[in-house]
């Protein structure tokens, strides 16, 4: 199978396809796939419902895609390189045959402990094989996966496992993650006090740790194994049946479990994983995100396993043993692509680069991000020290919701542009929004971003709750689906996007946005990163708190803080002056990397009482910190 676009040209023509006549520009591609039937229609869509459906009648098992398809072809080719937290420990290689088996044994051990299709699974589990296989195994018997990721605290996981009434959860006896141990049966054994729905817990030995044993419902994933053999066809499923839920991020209020299907989510997490990376025959490529994410999703498992790639999964950090641990790993398995996240980056970039130049990264052809947007400093120091300058980066927008990426340069073919995710994949039709809700014509703009047509992973609805679903995405404009982020389009059609749109403040009557302040404040050279956010103020109705993260070793003091405010007034405008400026260690963090801003709001405003469940953040740690030094 190959999607490549592998020009310009290509790319020109095969955007002009997609937009002329998308049912066939999506049926040739969707050709490409294994079905068991073929769809009779394309695409049905009604977005005042609202409602998409892609691939009506057609029948498949995305497993199949990934694993089946594969044995004749690459059965002993490396499908997971299973790289441990620690060094020390021994890598596993698992090729296609034995990944098939392995999925295939495990299906039946989820069928004994009574699973069926349609049911819901709670997947907690560290980032080690038998999670990928966790996944791939409900797949394969169309139970409905729901990964929480394995840091989040018991209420979160609880929450989560309630929310879709899951009937399985299966984790582990702990966790390693750096030099810490996360207590994940535990957790799990807490979480399940309120998440009656449970009915069996499996539980896979990782750590070795003392667990507390709940007869009633635990098994041990190794006990299981020996009751099975590895034969289980794979059940049928109707494209529209759902593949997975997965839970956003939460940055704001209760977080929302987006449903993916199986048949559009199958071609597009691939179509876009070949076109974005240019993977080619025999390269080793590297995600570093978490499988709890929706990048880890369609670009460590489903993308890459369907394309027949060599997908690393790494357990571990990336600051043990010590902040060169990307490159070592890089260096080991002479990785081809390697993919992050912008708050990996800026971490990173915090230390010398010998812990960089003591490798050699000469084998990396293709970088890339995701999740937020990435500023020129980290950007160039990404494309400085780790691609030298010889690697196209990838900035790669999309959302859980759209289940794979939506707006980044193809490596290579199209062009790269510091802190622009720039062009729109074939299929995807973005538009910029003016206030007046009308599309803006002008190529050259800034706006709010919208998607005019469907594209085939969009998610579905909210579990459970679709009157949310049609409230948060269809309700902005009539007709379109509305991301929640602002864009800047410059003249060659790039789009740059600046921020979730929510994230405004009101200062003495003026609208404004903390997106282009914290930009304006990052781009100081003493400064790694920023998060503005307003609290009230008696005159100003509300002023502005900026919290700052300098580097390592740089003095802070009056006259740091006064080349801020300078940095915010010379690019924004004195307006936008912080009136607080508080030098921090780190802020608070979303596993995807997000800040945390409503707990910046609290802390800045006073509320340190009502900050409300801070587990579920990647550093729990630093907020105390902050809070003892408010100002
Ligand atoms: C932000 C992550 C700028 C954006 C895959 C979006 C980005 C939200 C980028 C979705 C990027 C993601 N440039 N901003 N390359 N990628 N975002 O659901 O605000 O965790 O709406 O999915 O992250 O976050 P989510």
């Amino acid at each position: 199978m190959s999607l490549q676009i592998q020009s310009l040209e290509a790319y020109k023509e095969a955007y002009q396809k997609s937009v002329e006549n998308p049912s066939l520009f999506w049926d040739e591609i969707a050709n490409q796939f294994l079905w068991r039937k073929k769809w009779t229609k394309t695409l049905e869509y009604d977005w005042t419902v609202p409602e998409t459906k892609w691939f009506l009648g057609g029948q498949m098992n995305i497993t199949e895609n990934a694993l089946d398809r594969h044995l004749e072809t690459r059965g002993d080719q490396v499908a997971l390189i299973c790289e441990p937290n620690s060094p020390e420990e021994e890598t596993k290689y698992i090729t296609y045959k034995e990944l098939h088996s392995k999925v295939c044994a495990f299906a039946n051990v989820l069928k004994r402990n009574g699973a069926k299709k349609g049911d819901r699974i709670c997947i907690y589990m560290p980032m080690i094989l038998e999670l990928s296989v966790a996944i791939l195994a409900c797949a394969r018997i169309g139970a409905i996966h729901s990964v929480v990721f394995a840091g989040f605290s018991s209420t979160a996981l609880a929450a989560r496992i309630n929310d879709a009434t899951c009937s399985i959860l299966l984790t582990a006896d702990g966790g390693f993650r750096g030099d810490k141990i996360t207590p994940l049966k535990d957790i799990a054994d807490e979480a399940l006090k309120n998440a009656p729905s449970i009915k069996k817990s499996i539980i896979c030995q990782r750590t070795y740790q003392n667990i507390t044993w709940n007869p009633s419902i635990d098994v041990w994933w190794h006990e299981e194994l020996e009751k099975v053999d590895d034969n289980c066809p794979a059940e049928t499923m109707d494209s529209e049946d759902m593949l997975f839920i997965l839970y956003t991020s939460g940055s704001t209020g209760k977080p929302k479990g987006m449903v993916h299907t199986c048949g559009g989510y199958m071609i597009y997490a691939t179509y876009s994983f070949q076109n974005v990376f240019q993977y080619k025959e025999g390269d080793i490529y590297w995600c570093s995100a978490d499988i709890g994410w929706i990048t880890g999703h369609s670009y460590i498992l489903y993308g890459p396993l369907i394309s027949g790639a060599t997908s690393i999964l790494f357990e571990g950090v990336p600051s043990y043993p010590d902040y060169g641990r990307f490159w070592q790993i890089c260096e080991k398995h002479k990785v081809n692509q390697f993919y992050t996240a912008p708050t990996a980056i800026r971490a990173l970039a915090k230390h010398p680069t010998s812990f960089i130049d003591k490798y050699d990264l000469s084998s990396l052809k293709v970088l890339g991000t995701v999740g937020e947007p990435i500023n020129e400093e980290a950007w160039h120091w990404y494309d400085d020290n780790i691609g030298k300058n010889k690697c196209p980066i990838v900035d790669t927008w999309f959302q859980t919701e759209n289940g794979g990426i939506m707006i980044t340069s193809l490596a290579g073919i199209t062009e790269s542009k510091p802190t622009y995710a720039t062009l729109p994949l074939p299929g995807i039709q973005p538009v910029l929004m003016d206030v007046n809700s009308n599309e803006i014509e002008k190529v050259e703009a800034e706006g709010i971003l919208a998607i005019k047509y469907p594209w085939p992973s969009i998610a579905r609805t909210i579990y459970g709750d679709h009157e949310r679903y049609k409230n948060v995405y269809f309700s902005a404009y009539e007709n379109y689906y509305f991301p929640g982020d602002g864009a800047l389009r410059d003249e060659r059609g790039n789009y740059r996007i600046t921020g979730r749109v929510d994230d405004v403040v009101i200062v003495s009557g003026h609208n404004l946005g903390t997106a282009p302040i914290e930009n304006a404040i990052n781009e100081h050279e003493k400064i790694v990163e920023s998060a503005v956010v307003g609290f009230p103020h008696d005159l100003k109705g509300f002023a502005l708190y900026a919290f700052v993260i300098p580097y390592d070793g740089v003095e802070v003091n009056d006259e740091l803080a006064k080349e801020v405010r300078e940095v915010v007034a010379n690019t924004i405008g004195p307006i936008a002056k912080p009136d607080k400026i508080q030098f921090v260690k780190g802020l608070p963090k979303t596993r995807s990397g997000k800040i945390m801003r409503r707990i910046l709001r609290k802390i800045a405003s006073n509320e340190i009482d009502s900050l409300g469940d801070v587990s579920t953040l990647l550093n729990p740690e630093v907020v105390k910190n902050i809070i003892e030094n408010k100002l």
